[in-house]
């Protein structure tokens, strides 16, 4: 059976001053829509403070995977369920403890989802795997939007499909997909794709989504 694929746009190179109005063009063709919380402490760039997340999260149509690149993130991730996510996204080198945090945004009603920079390795975190709901492989360094895809980080891609196994967790790769890097992402092991400026530097960013989700199908 072919695996269930998700587009989940990153509207981080939206035009903030009309988010919703961005959210709304796509919203028909997106699964979720990639909310990247930055705080200048965990990544050097600043996107959005707690209350203006919040008001995204809860005026948006499509449903929310709100991706922390905070420190200190473990009562954070739970307050960012609270506040109306879908699915919260946290880092494990941000985190002092993985295991309450997944289970706090579980019971807070959110699917919870374990995050790995380029340095992290998928072996350290088996252990948690029961109690996550999707693993994000992160393909560039997190911080910024239109960086470069790195190839080298398909092995751990790979390496994640095989450790998940039969359990019904996602596989989602954020960072430099696009029509050129998405199939090799796929071939990989990932289902759930995060695209930040291939869709929004697209003349028409929800054609752009359905041309990605066509060109694995
Ligand atoms: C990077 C963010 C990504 C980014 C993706 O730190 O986590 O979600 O916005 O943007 P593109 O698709 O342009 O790499
Ligand atoms: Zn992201």
């Amino acid at each position: 059976m072919p695996r269930e694929i998700r587009i989940t746009p990153s509207i981080l190179n939206a035009d903030r001053e009309n988010l919703s109005s961005e959210i709304s063009r796509i919203a028909i063709d997106s699964d979720f829509i990639h909310l990247d919380v930055m705080d200048n402490i965990f990544v050097p760039n600043f996107t959005f403070d707690f209350d203006s997340a919040k008001s995204i999260i809860q005026s948006s149509p499509v449903p929310i995977d709100s991706h922390l690149m905070v420190a200190d993130a473990d009562e954070v991730a739970i307050a960012y369920a609270q506040a109306g996510s879908a699915s919260v996204t946290f880092h494990v080198e941000a985190v002092r403890d993985i295991r309450m945090t997944a289970r706090g945004i579980r019971a807070a009603g959110a699917r919870a989802s374990l995050a790995l920079k380029p340095a992290s390795a998928i072996g350290d975190f088996e252990e948690y795997l029961n109690e996550i709901d999707m693993v994000l492989i992160m393909t560039v360094e997190p911080g910024f939007g239109g960086q470069a895809f790195m190839e080298d980080m398909l092995p751990k891609v790979r390496e994640t499909r095989k450790i998940i196994g039969d359990r019904p967790i996602w596989l989602q790769v954020d960072g430099g997909i696009s029509l050129e890097t998405i199939e090799r992402a796929a071939d990989a092991g990932a289902d759930t794709f995060v695209a930040g400026s291939a869709v929004f530097r697209a003349d028409d960013p929800a054609a752009m989504i359905r041309e990605l989700r066509a060109s694995i199908h």
